[in-house]
């Protein structure tokens, strides 16, 4: 099949044309695990089917995410090396650095955290009501303002550092971004900055330890001997860089899909029962994370295709959300699609640590919202983001009105 690899990938195309859904239709059906090399960037093979990024996922011997899992220029030096996340970890070191997070952010955890994400949203919404009718940055003013909050709180940070945290997640997902990305030193003096700022506060911790997430790292015994410097870093380091963009760019491509599917915001509006499944289905339509890639670890084969050992292997997401073999009329943005079996959170060994807590951040601020709603209407064009990875919005400008509490 003869198709252009740079559609796949260029960032500038992503934020002009949006995504290449029609592309990766096409790949779908006539050329499902693809070779591309297009320029700049290592080659890879497209992997565009929902069966096989499931399968891919849940192999992690046979396809690995040590060797990283971000696309990556070749005239860019490969920041990834320096870092030990437990997104960059295979078995069997990747379980009991999971383990140490995964009992933050276990449900019952994450019902302890929902009266702070309300009472959150509740306050940023007051202020727009107290405005009356107003226009609004929707990512700035909401988008942003929640995860970034929550993702601190839960850290432990302080409020102050709040600024730090937003620069460092916009440096991290804009570096193709003329407007966000970083302006000297490119990701690897990111790396050390985020890594100086951790490497403070986790000995802060270590001395004086509180009731927080970076506490817990701080502290952690893994395989019975105290984490490693550099696993705590990098530990503490996705926590702040996966908590922010993704759900920033799930709420903020989420209320544009509502708004372009009025019918569908109507019928929100009028029966919140749908919320729940109105949730999974802005994630199915979103994805926020366009692609994860993973390296064969030896010769294999994926649907009959030869891999060799090395190859990497790009996993496009939204193409598996967009698959018609799992999802009926997929291009169809439907809030009571059910069941709803889309890989926004990725799946199997690394599926989102942080899954419960977005999807709460997202049916909060839908429960909080509609209700108080009485006008939303799109203020000019919305902006994309530079990007080929964590894909959304930089500004949604919308008029509002709301009521104001309890009304
Ligand atoms: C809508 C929001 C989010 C999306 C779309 C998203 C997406 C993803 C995806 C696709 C993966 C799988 C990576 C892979 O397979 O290689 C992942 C892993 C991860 N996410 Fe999220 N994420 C979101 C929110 C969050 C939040 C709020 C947090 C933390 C507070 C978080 C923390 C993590 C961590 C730590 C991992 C690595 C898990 C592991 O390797 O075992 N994410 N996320």
């Amino acid at each position: 099949m003869d198709f252009d690899a740079n559609d796949l990938v260029d960032p500038v195309r992503y934020a002009t044309n949006g995504r290449p859904y029609s592309l990766w239709a096409r790949m779908r059906r006539e050329t499902p695990v693809a070779r591309c090399e297009p320029d700049g960037y290592a080659p890879f093979w497209a992997i565009t089917r929902h069966a096989d990024i499931v399968s891919i996922s849940r192999e992690p011997e046979r396809f690995s995410n040590a060797s990283g899992i971000t696309l990556l220029r070749r005239d860019e030096p490969d920041f990834q090396r320096g870092v030990r996340a437990i997104v960059n970890m295979d078995p069997p070191d990747h379980g009991p650095y999971r383990a140490v997070g995964h009992r933050w952010f276990i449900p019952r955890n994450v019902r302890s955290l929902e009266d702070t994400v309300r009472s959150l949203v509740r306050e940023l919404l007051d202020g727009i009501a107290a405005r009356g009718a107003t226009k609004i940055d929707f990512v700035h003013e909401l988008a942003t303002a929640l995860p970034l909050r929550m993702i601190c709180g839960l850290l432990g940070l302080p409020a102050a550092d709040e600024p730090f945290a937003l620069r460092i997640a916009n440096e991290a997902f804009g570096s193709d971004d003329p407007e966000m990305k970083r302006a000297e030193g490119g990701r690897e003096a990111l790396v050390v900055e985020i890594f100086g700022y951790f490497m403070r506060v986790l000995a802060d911790r270590r001395s004086a330890p509180r009731e927080d997430l970076l506490t817990l790292i701080a502290t952690a015994e893994v395989n019975g001997k105290p984490i490693p410097d550099l696993e705590a870093l990098s530990y503490a380091a996705v926590i702040l860089g996966a908590g922010i963009d993704t759900t920033r760019s799930a709420l903020g491509s989420g209320i544009v899909a509502l708004l372009e599917h009025e019918e569908q915001l109507e019928r929100l509006r009028k029966d919140p029962s749908l919320i729940p499944t109105a949730v999974e289905e802005i994630l199915r339509w979103t994805v926020p994370a366009n692609q994860m890639l993973r390296t064969a670890t030896c010769a294999t084969e994926v649907r009959g295709v030869p891999i060799a050992k090395g190859d990497t292997l790009a996993l496009f997401y939204p193409s598996a959300n967009r698959d018609e073999d799992v999802f009926d009329a997929p291009d169809a943005f439907r809030i009571d699609r059910k069941p709803n079996q889309h890989l926004t959170f990725g799946i199997g060994e690394h599926f989102c640590l942080g899954a419960g807590l977005a999807r709460m951040e997202i049916r909060v601020l839908l429960e909080e919202l509609l209700p108080r709603l009485r006008h939303i209407a799109p203020a000019g064009a919305a902006r994309r983001i530079q990007t080929n990875f964590i894909v959304g919005y930089k500004e949604v400008p919308l008029e509002i009105e709301l009521a104001p509490q309890g009304r």
